[in-house]
């Protein structure tokens, strides 16, 4: 399934590139280097889905469910929670113990906020709003994942925002939502 279509559909295929990058770093063995490069994959995009979902989706939670805020707010909550777990995670190499426990329990976070969006918010929300406003959400949250680069590596472009995410001081996980949302813009 490729990108595109309305909101729920662009969001849940984000969703399975990311179960697909935690299923190559389970079929690793503890320590190989690999796990480090698919975990710093899977940590860019879940760091541009929750700028993308927080911008447009609960929003939209808000404005079409009778409990939306409620919804959201929790919703934000985990997002908070697996963005401490990340900021951990990139801290420490593949061949680190701690590593196997914050890979293990970034999993767990994003495995039971996936389960929770697609059986019950996204339906919620599907029967909530028209196709024609879910379409148009889909554009804007396409929109705002642009931004980001698609890898951290050292070898990327001096030009911004590359040279930008890359500069010294806060992590990955800061830096690829700074040049998301425009935080920190001088
Ligand atoms: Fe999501």
């Amino acid at each position: 399934m490729g990108h595109g279509g309305d909101v729920i559909a662009e969001l849940t295929t984000d969703h399975r590139e990311v179960d697909e990058l935690f299923g190559k770093i389970e079929a690793l063995s503890p320590g190989d280097k690999q796990r480090k490069k698919y975990a710093d994959q899977a940590v860019i995009e879940l760091v541009r889905h929750s700028v993308a979902e927080e911008a447009y989706l609960y929003p939209a939670v808000r404005e079409f469910l009778p409990d939306g805020d409620t919804v959201a707010d929790k919703e934000i909550e985990d997002h908070a929670e697996a963005e401490r777990t990340m900021k951990a995670l990139e801290a420490v190499g593949a061949d680190d113990p701690e590593f196997d426990r914050l890979i293990g329990e970034l999993m767990t976070e994003i495995r039971s906020h996936v389960r929770d969006e697609e059986d019950n918010l996204f339906p919620r929300l599907r029967s909530a709003a028209s196709e024609e406003e879910l379409m148009k959400l889909g554009d804007k949250v396409r929109q705002a994942k642009k931004t980001a680069p698609t890898r951290p590596h050292p070898s990327a472009p001096d030009t911004p925002p590359a040279n930008k995410l890359l500069a010294p001081g806060t992590g990955m996980v800061d830096r690829i939502r700074d040049a998301l949302t425009g935080r920190g813009k001088d």
